[in-house]
C-alpha cells in the first residue's frame, strides 16, 4: 500500500512508520510511505522524511484566501502521490468535506485519549484534567467529525499522581509510547490484510 503521513510536529509516530518499514521493508510490511505533508514549515517531522528520503508538500491555512481552498490545495497535493491510505499522525488540522470526498474512509488518524472520552486539540491535559485513572490512545478512521470515526484499535495508559506536576508532559509521553506501537501494528494489519467496515465496528481481517 502507499501512504501518505500528514505531520504537524515532532513526527515521532511517522519515525516508528519509518523505522518498522525499513526493519521488515515494505514488501513485508505492506505499505511504504510515498510521501509526508505537513500543515506548517520547520517541523522535526518534515526533517525526518527528508532524513529518509521521502517527498514532501507543505499546506498552510495562512497561504489560502479560504479554509476550503485550504482544503483543495491539501487533497491535491496529497492525491498526487497517488496514496491508498491517508495516516494522520498529529497532524492538528481538521480535513475538509473535498479531502473526506476524495479520501474518505482511506484516512487512519491517531488520537491520544480514549475516545470518545476527551477529543480535540487537548486529550491529554483534559483526561488529566477530569482526573481520569485511565487514559490512553485510539487509532480510528476520520469521518466527517472530529475524533469522532470508527475506531480501529484502543490502548490503555494508567494516570499516575505524578503526572500533574509537569502538565500532562510525561503522560503524553507514555501514551506515545503505546501510540507508536497501535499506530504501526494497525497499519500494517490494514495494508497487508484489509479490513472491513460494519456501521461504526471495524473488523480487521487476522494474516
Ligand atoms: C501524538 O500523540 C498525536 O496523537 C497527537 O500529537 C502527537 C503527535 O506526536 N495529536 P508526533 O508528532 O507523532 O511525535
Amino acid at each position: 500500500a502507499r501512504l501518505v503521513v500528514l505531520v504537524s510536529g515532532s513526527g515521532t509516530n511517522l519515525q516508528a512508520l519509518l523505522d518498522a518499514i525499513d526493519a521488515e521493508g515494505p514488501e513485508a510490511y505492506g505499505a511504504r510511505i510515498v510521501a509526508v505533508g505537513a500543515d506548517r514549515h520547520g517541523i522535526e517531522g518534515l526533517e525526518r522524511a527528508e532524513r529518509a528520503g521521502i517527498p514532501t508538500f507543505v499546506c498552510r491555512v495562512r497561504d489560502h484566501a479560504t479554509r476550503d481552498e485550504w482544503d483543495e490545495a491539501l487533497t491535491e497535493a496529497t492525491a498526487a502521490y497517488e496514496p491508498d491510505l491517508v495516516i494522520s499522525a498529529g497532524f492538528m488540522k481538521i480535513v475538509g468535506k473535498e479531502f473526506l470526498a476524495r479520501f474518505g474512509g482511506r484516512v487512519v488518524n491517531t488520537h491520544p485519549a480514549l475516545l470518545p472520552s476527551f477529543p480535540g486539540t487537548h486529550g491529554v491535559r483534559d483526561a488529566l484534567a477530569y482526573g481520569a485513572k485511565v487514559t490512553g490512545c485510539t487509532v480510528h478512521f476520520v469521518d466527517d467529525g472530529v475524533d469522532t470515526g470508527p475506531i480501529i484499535a484502543q490502548g490503555a495508559v494508567e494516570v499516575l499522581d505524578e503526572d500533574d506536576a509537569d502538565g500532562g508532559a510525561a503522560l503524553h509521553e507514555r501514551i506515545k509510547e503505546v501510540e507508536r506501537r497501535l499506530l504501526v501494528d494497525v497499519v500494517g494489519r490494514i495494508a497487508r490484510d484489509g479490513y472491513r467496515i460494519e456501521g461504526r465496528k471495524v473488523r480487521l481481517r487476522d494474516g
